[in-house]
């Protein structure tokens, strides 16, 4: 049995934050702002929005997507660095928030590859047979750990979930293939202990290596090439990053998802809310081969490859 995605939905806090008013909080430009990230604004949650109430959001418009109820949902998912507290897990609460089945859920910290994990870990419970429909959500609300001093990081980030049902879909459709990794030894780069602190540069060598590296391996595991990609969802950090990506696959630009501009980087929501807001404006179609593909602080990463439809 294949399991693929057969449902999408996403959130974003109704607050923005514009590059023009990052200039009134730190010594920044939105001229460095857009030239080195491609940022233009970024979502912020209210004091009272917590991570949780997100995830509510992107999960319940997912499952409507998904044609399923409520009750058909047998594990819960949730990629977070930025869990409402560090226990009980969001993913409990969400459950509850609900109103779903006493199913088991759990929370995944892979920072912005966690959306990947979640994705690649449902497929093993649907394909062993154990699980059916699986709702993994990615969601963030870093603003809560952002330094509003530091400006090689504040400028960067922001809130924001996006979700998906991960079911059996039908032979030759859903994800063919998938690689994730980690290297623990990049840790230092990016972290957070009371504040998020991040190691710029470094973190863009690691990435634009590894992304580009991880969505040609995808697609080579399933024995296509690499202009056989209908569209790439990469993970949403900077621009120049996503490009690396893209130009190895050597296709055009309107086959890349690009919503970095309006959401900053929001880390493990990244990627399922940027592939819900295309599916839903249509420029994802049956039959498409999708690579979704992350990386993150740990340091972490993965892709998949998918044949898109049910
Ligand atoms: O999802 C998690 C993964 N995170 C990422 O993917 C981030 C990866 N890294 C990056 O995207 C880039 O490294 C940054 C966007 C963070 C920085 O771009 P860069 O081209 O690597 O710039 P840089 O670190 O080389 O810094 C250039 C200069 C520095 O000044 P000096 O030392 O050259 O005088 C910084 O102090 O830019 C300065 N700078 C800023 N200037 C204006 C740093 N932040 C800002 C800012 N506004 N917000």
């Amino acid at each position: 049995m294949n399991a693929g995605i057969i449902g999408v939905g996403h959130y974003a806090p109704e607050k923005v934050l514009t590059n023009k008013d990052m200039e009134k909080i730190v010594d920044t430009s939105d001229e460095w702002i857009r030239t080195r990230t491609g940022i233009e604004e970024r979502h912020i949650a209210a004091d009272d929005e917590d991570t949780s109430d997100m995830a509510l959001r992107a999960a319940e418009e997912a499952i409507k997507d998904s044609g399923l109820t409520i009750e058909e949902i047998d594990m819960i998912l949730v990629a977070t660095v930025t869990p409402d507290n560090p226990f009980p897990s969001v993913a409990t609460v969400l459950q509850h928030k609900l109103g779903a089945r006493k199913v088991a859920a759990m929370d995944l910290s892979a920072a912005c590859a966690g959306f990947m994990y979640g994705v690649i870990t449902a497929k093993q419970f649907i394909e062993t047979g154990s699980c059916k429909n699986i709702l993994v959500v990615g969601v963030e609300k870093l603003s809560k750990i952002t330094n509003w001093e530091d400006r090689n990081t504040c400028v960067l980030f922001g809130d924001g979930a996006g979700a998906a049902v991960i079911g059996p879909v039908s032979e030759g459709k859903g994800i063919l293939s998938f690689e994730l990794g980690a290297d623990g030894s990049g840790g230092p780069h990016l972290y957070q202990d009371d504040y998020l602190f991040m190691n710029g540069r470094e973190v863009f060598k690691f990435a634009v290596r590894q992304m580009p590296q991880s969505s040609v391996n995808v697609v080579k595991k399933i024995g296509l090439k690499e202009e056989d990609v209908d569209y790439l969802v990469p993970h949403q950090a900077n621009i120049r990053i996503m490009e690396a990506a893209r130009e190895r696959l050597g296709i055009p630009k309107e086959k890349m998802s690009v919503k970095v501009n309006k959401y900053g980087n929001t880390s493990s929501a990244s990627i399922p809310l940027a592939l819900s807001e295309d599916v839903k404006a249509g420029k994802i179609k049956d039959n498409d081969l999708v690579v979704l593909v992350g990386f993150g602080g740990g340091l972490t990463w993965g892709a998949v490859a998918l044949r898109w439809g049910k």
